[in-house]
C-alpha cells in the first residue's frame, strides 16, 4: 500500500500485483492520531477484503469521545487528560462529559446529578430475580442476568430512535448498576439488600449499599468514597476495547440499550479484559512471597506454560498506562487511610513490577503495568472480595458503553456491524448418505 498526495485530499493507492487494477482510497484524518485509509470501496473496486483478526489495525467507527496515544501514554476524554479528570472531577461529571461532550456548568451539573440519582432504585420485582441464582454464583453472572432483565422492566425508555428515551435509559443504567452490583454482593453473603440513598454521592452511595446493614448505622469514609470515585473515573471509558466494541456491535442491530450493556458485561468478564484485576490478586496469592518471583517470571517467559503476568501489557499502551500511575498513587492513599502500614500483597506487587520492568522479556515487548495491576490491591484493602472486582469495572464502564452506544445511534452513517472472513473450510461437495460414509 502506498500513500499518494492528492490535490486537496490525500489518498492511498493499492495495486493488485500481477494485474493493472488499482484502487484509490480516501485517507481520513481525525483531529489527532494516525490517518485512516477508507477501505469501504475496496471490495467493489478490487474484489478483495482486508484481513485483521483482533482488529489491531482497523478503525470500526469514528468517535469524538476518547483518544488514546498508546506510545505516549496519553488518554483523553473529550480532550481532557485522564490525570486532570481523576484529580479534579467527579465520576458523574465525567459521565456528563462522556455522554454530552462537555463538562457541565453548575446548573447542568445539578440537573444531571439529580437526573441520575433519582433512578437509583430498582423495580421491586427485580429483587426476586436474585433468588433464582445460586448463592455462590459469580456476581458477573448475576450482573449479565439482571442487567439483561432490565429490558423487561423499563418499556417506557426502549425506543432507541427517541432522544428522550435514550437519555432516560442512560440515566437508568448509570444509576442502577451500583444497586444491582451491591445487591449481587449482599445476595452472595446472605445479608439483606440495602436500598440506595440519593442524599449521598454516587460512589459514597455505592459503598453504603455494599457495606451498610439495617442493624446499625454506617458512615462511609470520605477518603474511601473519593478513592472509589477515582477508580470509577479511571475505568469510565477506553475507546473501542472489546466490551465497547461488543456494545456497539449489539447496538448496531437496533437492540435495546439494556440488552447491549448486558452484552458488554459478558465481554468484559474475560481475564484478558475486565477480569484481569481479579486475576492479578489470584496471581499474587499463587506467587506468595518475593522469593518465588524469579520462578514465576521464568514460567511467564516459557511459551509452553500459558502463564501471563496479569495486570501487565496492553493492546494499545506500549509505553505506560496513564491510569496505572494514578491507580498506584490511590493505592498508597487508601492503604494509609485504612491504617495498613505494611501490606504484603502491595510489597509483592511492587517487587514484581520492579523485576518485570528491568527484565529484557518485558522491556523488548513493551509490557508495562496496566490499570488493573494496582486496582485489585486497593479493592481488596477496601473489603471487596475478588469476585466483585470485575463488577466494579462494569459499573464504571457502563458510562463509557452507553456514551459510545448513544454516539453510534446518533450517527447517520451507522450500519449494522458485519465483519467478513477468509473462508478456509471445504469447498462445495455433495451430501453423502449415511450407509455410503466410510
Ligand atoms: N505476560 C507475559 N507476556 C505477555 C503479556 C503478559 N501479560 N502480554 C503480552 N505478552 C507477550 C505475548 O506473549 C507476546 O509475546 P511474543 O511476541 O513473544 O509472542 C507479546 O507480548 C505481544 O502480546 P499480544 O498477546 O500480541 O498482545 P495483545 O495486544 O494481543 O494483548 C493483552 C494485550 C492485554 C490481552 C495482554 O497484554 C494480556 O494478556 N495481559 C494480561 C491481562 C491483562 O492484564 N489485561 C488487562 C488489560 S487493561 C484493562 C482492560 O482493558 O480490560
Amino acid at each position: 500500500m502506498s500513500g499518494t498526495a492528492a490535490t486537496n485530499a490525500q489518498t492511498v493507492t493499492i495495486t493488485l500485483d500481477g494485474t493493472n487494477r488499482t484502487a484509490t482510497l480516501p485517507l481520513l484524518h481525525g483531529s489527532i492520531g494516525p490517518s485512516v485509509a477508507d477501505i469501504r470501496k475496496l471490495y467493489n473496486e478490487l474484489g478483495i477484503f482486508t484481513f485483521d483478526p483482533g482488529y489491531g489495525g482497523t478503525a470500526a467507527c469514528d468517535s469524538k469521545i476518547t483518544y488514546i496515544d498508546g506510545d505516549a501514554g496519553i488518554l483523553l476524554h473529550r480532550g481532557y487528560p485522564i490525570d486532570q479528570l481523576a484529580e479534579h472531577s467527579t465520576f458523574l461529571e465525567v459521565a456528563h462529559l462522556l455522554l454530552n461532550g462537555e463538562l457541565p456548568n453548575a446548573a447542568e451539573k445539578h440537573a444531571f446529578d439529580m437526573g441520575v440519582m433519582r433512578h437509583t432504585m430498582l423495580h421491586e420485582q427485580l429483587r426476586s430475580f436474585y433468588n433464582g441464582f445460586r448463592r455462590d454464583a459469580h456476581p458477573m453472572a448475576v450482573m449479565c442476568g439482571v442487567v439483561g432483565a432490565m429490558s423487561a422492566f423499563y418499556h417506557d425508555s426502549l425506543d432507541i430512535n427517541d432522544p428522550h428515551h435514550r437519555k432516560i435509559s442512560a440515566f437508568r443504567l448509570i444509576a442502577k448498576l451500583p444497586t444491582i452490583a451491591a445487591w449481587a454482593y449482599k445476595y452472595a453473603i446472605g445479608q439483606p439488600f440495602v436500598y440506595p440513598r440519593n442524599d449521598l454521592g454516587y460512589a459514597e452511595n455505592f459503598l453504603y449499599m455494599m457495606n451498610a446493614t439495617p442493624a446499625e448505622e454506617y458512615k462511609v469514609s470520605p477518603i474511601l468514597a473519593r478513592a472509589m470515585d477515582r477508580i470509577l473515573i479511571l475505568h469510565a471509558d477506553h475507546e473501542q476495547n472489546a466490551s465497547t466494541s461488543t456494545v456497539r456491535l449489539a447496538g448496531s442491530t437496533g437492540a435495546n440499550p439494556f440488552a447491549c450493556i448486558a452484552a458488554g458485561i459478558a465481554s468484559l468478564w474475560g481475564p484478558a479484559h475486565g477480569g484481569a484485576n481479579e486475576a492479578v490478586l489470584k496471581m499474587l496469592a499463587e506467587i506468595g512471597t518475593p522469593a518465588n518471583i524469579p520462578d514465576f517470571i521464568a514460567k511467564v517467559k516459557d511459551k509452553n506454560s500459558n502463564v501471563r503476568l496479569m495486570g501487565f501489557g496492553h493492546r494499545v499502551y506500549k509505553n505506560f498506562d496513564p491510569r496505572a500511575k494514578i491507580m498506584e498513587r490511590t493505592c498508597h492513599e487508601v492503604l494509609n487511610e485504612l491504617g495498613i502500614k505494611d501490606d504484603p500483597l502491595l510489597d509483592l506487587a511492587m517487587e514484581l513490577e520492579r523485576i518485570a520492568l528491568h527484565d529484557e522479556y518485558f522491556v523488548a515487548r513493551k509490557l508495562y503495568p496496566n490499570v488493573d495491576f494496582y486496582s485489585g490491591i486497593i479493592l481488596k484493602a477496601m473489603g471487596f472480595p475478588t469476585s466483585m472486582f470485575t463488577v466494579l469495572f462494569a459499573v464504571a464502564r457502563t458510562v463509557g458503553w452507553i456514551s459510545q452506544w448513544k454516539e453510534m445511534i446518533e450517527d447517520p452513517s451507522q450500519r449494522i456491524g458485519r465483519p467478513r472472513q477468509i473462508y478456509t473450510g471445504p469447498v462445495q461437495r455433495d451430501y453423502v448418505p449415511l450407509p455410503d460414509r466410510g
